[in-house]
């Protein structure tokens, strides 16, 4: 396979990665979400696996292949999402959040569908979901190495600097979302990595299959 040409280097590690966005049902009919495809998340999931890594993948609503050792928990919600990282973080030895998880789910209205007769407007109220990087920020071992991401639209080495402390990180991978040939929906993406130790790099606009390795090379430099 092709498991067997590539380098070793991640043998040992179990690797944990989000992706995806995730759904917040509101009726029968709609739900809250974002465009994310997952691409970055299942990028950085298959470099992990070529490397020697095992990997167990926590997949919002998106459907990506993997190679059949892969461990793939499919959910839906920020909640599920929630529930099943933090379930397996204590046997990861590394994590790498990509999702795009919904801060805010509806306050649903309930299993029906909601009917428009008679309504002219319509209010939602929200409720704030657990932030899953955080959590497991706040609860990491010594042995273990957590990566998370950032999603901009502007002052991204301020923000990536906010998270990366808050969240307890050691290496964070921001990207300004609003920029050509970048985040959401692309094949390609440009970065500003930031790590613990205070080393930045800003990376080329380049495929995210290539930011994918470059990433476990700069985790595998510290
Ligand atoms: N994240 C998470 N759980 C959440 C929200 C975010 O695990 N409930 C993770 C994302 O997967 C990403 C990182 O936190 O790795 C940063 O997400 P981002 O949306 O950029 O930042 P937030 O901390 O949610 O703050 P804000 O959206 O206000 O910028
Ligand atoms: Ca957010």
């Amino acid at each position: 396979s092709l498991r067997a040409v590539s380098p070793d280097d991640m043998s040992g590690k179990h690797v944990l990665i989000t992706l995806g966005p995730t759904r917040e049902k509101w009726d029968a009919v709609r739900f809250w979400s974002n465009p994310s495809s997952g691409l970055m998340g299942a990028c950085i999931a298959m470099a992990a696996w070529l490397r020697g890594a095992k990997v167990t993948v926590v997949s919002g609503p998106v459907n990506w292949w993997f190679p059949a050792d892969v461990n793939v928990i499919k959910v839906d919600s920020a909640r599920q999402m929630f529930e099943a990282a933090t379930d397996v973080w204590p046997e990861c030895t590394t994590g790498c959040l990509t999702a795009a998880v919904a801060d805010f789910r509806p306050v649903p209205h309930g299993d029906s569908k909601f009917k428009k007769a008679g309504q002219d407007s319509l209010s939602v109220n929200f409720e704030s979901n657990s932030d899953i990087l955080k959590t497991l920020g706040a609860t990491k071992r010594d042995d273990q190495e957590l990566i998370g991401f950032a999603a901009e639209t502007s002052d991204i080495e301020k923000a990536a600097a906010g998270k990366l402390k808050a969240k307890n990180l050691d290496m964070i991978i921001a990207n300004l979302i609003n920029m050509p040939g970048a985040g959401f929906e692309s094949f390609t993406n440009s970065v500003y990595v930031l790590d613990k130790s205070g080393r930045a790099e800003e990376w080329p606009n380049l495929p995210k299959t290539e930011i994918a390795w470059r990433i476990w090379d700069l985790l595998l430099q510290n």
